[in-house]
């Protein structure tokens, strides 16, 4: 699944060197950075024109926190490449302002000419970046509280549940939607009934991926036990 996907994002980059890549965090798309890093050191795949927007980051993690997505692009994927430091692009979590910084963020994605590929995961009630269920489909970057379903997925990665940031920024589906192309990783029986929830069933807000079924170029990668109710 992670070979799969990591193909198609470096098929991007071959095609289209100065390509605008929207890029997400979590467990699952480790294996895409990872291949994408062995084809790189390889010669094969070359990020140097290459410019990375992410989806989202936790608000009031330090880029240097460990738990913060800034640090897990750094340590899994952009040091490992020759994507330009400068080149690539996260919500900084300790903005003062949070419009502002939401603004600044849609004005980065722009300036870009919007986003060529985005990477998304799913979360297990169908969120999208930081879009949980009820999240209004036309909004860009913005500041949103995390679901209680969300904060305790993500505690994993924290030493306490109390730790867990409340907020974080993300783009909106209104961004994720413009992405010329989308692709979506899923892993696990665990995530098998939400992907088809979001595929089969209506779209509806309910259901933030569920807005996918309106995209007109998404890909789909998934493994067996992720894709079992689907086909
Ligand atoms: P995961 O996260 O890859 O860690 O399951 C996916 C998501 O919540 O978007």
């Amino acid at each position: 699944m992670c070979r799969k996907a990591a193909r198609i994002l470096s098929a991007q980059v071959v095609l289209k060197p100065g390509s605008v890549l929207g890029l997400a965090t979590g467990s699952t798309p480790l294996g895409v950075y990872k291949w994408l890093a062995e084809w790189c050191a390889a010669g094969d795949v070359d990020f140097s024109e290459a410019v990375s927007i992410n989806l989202d980051e936790y608000v009031g993690l330090a880029p240097d926190n460990p738990q913060s997505y800034r640090y897990y692009m750094d340590d899994n994927f952009f040091r490992h490449v020759n994507i330009k430091p400068e080149n690539t692009h996260l919500p900084n979590g300790l903005a003062s302002g949070k419009a502002e910084e939401c603004a600044r963020y849609d004005a980065v994605i722009r300036a870009h000419n919007g986003i060529d590929m985005q990477l998304l995961g799913i979360g297990h009630n169908g969120h999208i970046g930081f879009n949980e269920p009820g999240a209004v489909f036309e909004m860009d970057t913005h500041c949103a509280p995390l679901t209680e379903s969300t904060i305790s997925a993500n505690s994993r990665f924290f030493s306490d549940e109390s730790d867990v940031p409340r907020f974080a920024y993300t783009m909106g589906i209104r961004t994720i939607m413009r992405a010329r192309y989308i692709v979506l990783i899923v892993s696990g029986a665990g995530k098998a009934q939400i992907l088809k929830d979001a595929f089969t069933g209506p779209v509806t807000p309910q259901v933030p991926a569920s807005v996918l079924q309106l995209h007109g170029d998404v890909i789909l990668a998934g493994d067996e036990e992720a894709l079992s109710l689907l086909v």
